[in-house]
């Protein structure tokens, strides 16, 4: 009795934290908000499966309270045994063809979708659509549209209402590509590609993050898909490709050197520079520092002078610069903006 009482008392904090974890999450990100084809018909497919399992869960349920009540142990009743219905045919032939009955209505649109979403959109039958190889790292992410000439890190650009092919790969250990309100998720497997597709349906920012285990900063590995009109997404290629940097104050061209000496072996910004680590081209409009932290000068110092207290196990070391290299370095990397 004691130990029921003090049950019933974690209910009011169980329907607590239910509420609480209804309003999780980044709006941006929710699969049950789809901005996307794909995530549509993931959407609907959830629903699918949702409605049959309402449904059975409903008819056992109504069937048990009736046997519960109509056969219950009455008064004066001396204890029964029930009917016996082993080897009653119409019993069998019914609960083995409704289960059957109920998977055909969700494999149908289940198989129907797994070849839909399987689709290649190759450049021979598709010459408008995107293609983006995506590279998965510890702990980061590198989109390279190898047919526009773009290489660029955290954030996917994509025009609207266009297919955009994914060719998903990893350079050390198994991520997962997941922007959950446009499609997913998909592993990206060190040495296999896997491929999947996506289109937006509507212009603005969707998040994404990887959905494996790969790390200690793995819930930190985040990224964005960034949508924008056709003529947009043309501006954005167009300048990624003629990027030159040139800063125009004296403290920035000061900075450009020590990002020439400290930093271009690892991050290239327009044609020059390391491509093993992301790509800076454009970083300045980038809303997001490693792919989670706001882009601000604050937040900046912090990560260039000690990377690992952020993210733990990244790659990149700390830098020990005095504040006016810090301050040049800071300015310079302020220059690194996109015109269009
Ligand atoms: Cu990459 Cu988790």
């Amino acid at each position: 009795m004691r130990r029921n009482k003090r049950l019933w008392r974690l209910v009011p904090l169980i329907a607590i934290l239910s509420i609480i974890a209804v309003g999780c999450g980044n709006p941006s990100m929710s699969a049950l908000d789809p901005s996307g084809v794909v995530a549509e018909q993931q959407l609907n497919m959830i629903l699918i499966s949702l409605g049959v399992m309402i449904l059975v869960f409903a008819v056992v349920i109504a069937l048990w309270t009736y046997v519960v009540i109509k056969f219950r142990e009455r008064p004066g009743q001396e204890k029964l045994i029930p009917k016996q219905v082993e080897g009653n045919h119409v019993l069998e032939i019914i609960w083995t063809a409704v289960p059957i009955l109920l998977l055909i209505v969700i494999a149908i649109p289940m198989v129907m979708m797994t070849f839909s979403l399987a689709e290649e959109y190759s450049e021979e039958e598709h010459p408008t659509a995107i293609r983006v190889n995506v590279t998965g790292h510890q702990y980061w992410w590198e989109f390279e549209y190898p047919d526009l000439g773009v290489l660029t890190a955290q954030e996917l650009y994509i025009p609207v209402g266009e297919k955009v092919f994914l060719e998903i790969d990893s350079s050390d250990v198994i991520h997962s590509f997941w922007v959950p309100a446009l499609a997913g998720k998909m592993d990206n497997n060190p040495g296999l590609i896997n491929t999947m597709w996506l289109e937006a349906d509507k212009t603005g920012e969707f998040r994404g993050m990887c959905a494996e285990l790969c790390g200690p900063a793995h819930a930190l590995m985040y990224f964005k898909v960034v949508v924008v009109e056709q003529d947009e997404f043309d501006g954005w290629v167009d300048s990624m490709v003629n990027f030159v940097s040139e800063p125009e104050t004296a403290v920035a061209e000061q900075g450009r050197e020590i990002f020439a000496q400290t930093c271009i072996g690892c991050h290239a910004v327009g044609p020059e520079g390391g491509t093993s680590y992301p790509n800076l081209t454009g970083f300045a409009d980038r809303s997001t520092i490693a792919g989670f932290l706001d882009n601000n000068e604050e937040l900046l110092r912090e990560w260039i002078a000690d990377p690992q207290v952020l993210k733990p196990g990244n790659a990149m070391p700390g830098f020990d610069l005095n504040e006016e290299e810090m301050d040049a370095l800071i300015e310079y990397l302020k220059t690194l903006t996109l015109d269009y």
